[in-house]
């Protein structure tokens, strides 16, 4: 049956949904026949109104299995971005599944991902699906630093990668609902969505070092959890498909400071965060922005990201990839990730399943990053 459409941005009266329809708007190659969707139908018609060229607006409840299948059905690519993904992404990414439907999100929900991956990569390898989760901040930078480092060094051999990330932005209502729906469940552990059973990873880091190999001092990173299990699955993955990243391949993840304090500070204030957030979300719950609130528009263009990895292989080489760009990661630098890799799914081809953006899209994708102003240098030591 032909398809209405050729992409769906569902969720695009939220926060990150409206900077995402501008972005996908702009880059919107010529003739492609794009919706916008969500549960309600007015603010979609006024957002609708403000971008060339025009979607047209569907209406659907997340959790409506009956309206989400038909939509995945009439669309080739779903890109969402309405979570708490564990609550508003299951039906959506079934119906996609089920309709060899390609998707993708900005989702940083471990739990949910290993969800999808028992519960669609068969069947999804089977309809064609490409499903790709994790298009934004996390964990398109560390997958993509993490893949052009271990390809610039010799190959056939152990190859270690450690990125470390600073950061500058703000937080959205969006992002606090989903980490406080996750907070007072066990986090999967290193090996959650290996593809290949039997690798062994760092534990996640708990304590301030300092790290030689990129030479500053280190705290635990409150995106590592998310972005190491992601890298992990790209590189088991690729081994899968006969094309590994290293015999063995090893990723961490930190998060960079200017001197010990600092580094002391981001450890106790990410071990506070935790802590409240597990134990009382009802009196945490109110100091944090609403679902669709966000940072203001001078916050998100005056934040910036930027994450250096560094890897090793075993006969001493070493390589090096700078991935940064100017504003809000969780903003300008994840809406213009998620644009990019929904035009990638409309244009290129790959295997179904439960992939990641590395797997899904390779250095292709690094291309049309720094084509869109993200700074990203691969250099061999
Ligand atoms: N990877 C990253 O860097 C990154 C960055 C930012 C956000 N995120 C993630 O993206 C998600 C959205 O964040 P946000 O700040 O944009 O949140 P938000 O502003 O609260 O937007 C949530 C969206 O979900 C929609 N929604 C809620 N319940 C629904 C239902 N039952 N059926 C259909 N739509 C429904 C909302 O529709 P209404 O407008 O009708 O309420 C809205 O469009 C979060 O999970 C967040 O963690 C990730």
């Amino acid at each position: 049956m032909p398809r209405t459409y050729d992409l769906v941005l569902f969720g695009a009266s939220g926060f990150t949904g409206r900077r995402a329809a501008a972005r996908l708007a702009e880059r919107m190659p010529a003739g492609v026949r794009w919706a916008i969707a969500g549960r309600r139908r007015q603010p979609l018609e006024d957002l609708a109104a403000t971008l060339s060229p025009t979607p047209d607006v569907l209406v659907a409840d997340a959790l409506d299995a009956e309206a989400t299948a038909a939509l995945a059905k009439d669309t080739r690519v779903l890109v969402s971005t309405a979570g708490p993904y564990a609550v508003l992404g299951n039906a959506l990414v079934a119906g996609c599944a089920a309709s060899g439907t390609h998707w993708c999100d900005i989702t940083g929900e471990v739990p949910w991902i290993r969800d999808i991956v028992a519960r669609h990569h068969g069947q999804a390898r089977e309809t064609g699906a490409r499903i790709v989760p994790a298009c934004g901040f996390d964990s398109i930078p560390s997958d993509l630093g993490a893949l052009l480092t271990a390809r610039a060094l010799p190959q056939g051999q152990p190859i270690d990668v450690i990125g470390g990330f600073r950061l500058k932005g703000g937080l959205n209502g969006g992002t606090f609902a989903t980490a406080l729906h996750h907070a007072n469940h066990r986090w999967p552990g290193p090996a959650a969505l290996d593809a290949v059973p039997g690798a062994i990873h760092p534990p996640d880091r708990r304590t301030v070092t300092f790290d030689d190999r990129l030479a500053s001092w280190t705290a635990p990173f409150v995106m590592a959890p998310t972005n190491t299990r992601v890298v992990r699955r790209s590189a088991s993955l690729c081994a899968e498909d006969g094309a590994p990243w290293g015999h063995p391949f090893t990723y961490d993840e930190v998060a960079l400071a200017k001197g010990r304090g600092r580094a002391l500070a981001l450890q106790w204030g990410l071990a506070a965060a935790h802590w409240a957030s597990a134990r009382i979300p009802a009196l945490v719950r109110p100091w944090g922005p609403a679902p669709g609130d966000g940072p203001s528009e001078s916050t998100i263009m005056g934040g910036h990201f930027a994450g250096i990895f560094v890897g090793t292989a075993a006969n001493g080489a070493s390589a090096r990839t700078v991935f940064q760009r100017s504003g809000d990661p969780g903003n300008e630098g994840t809406t213009r990730m998620l644009a990019a890799a929904a035009i990638a799914l409309l244009q290129g081809r790959g295997p179904g399943g439960v992939r990641t953006p590395a797997n899904a899209f390779g250095p292709a994708l690094a291309d049309d990053l720094r084509a869109d102003g993200f700074h990203i240098v691969t250099e061999v030591a």
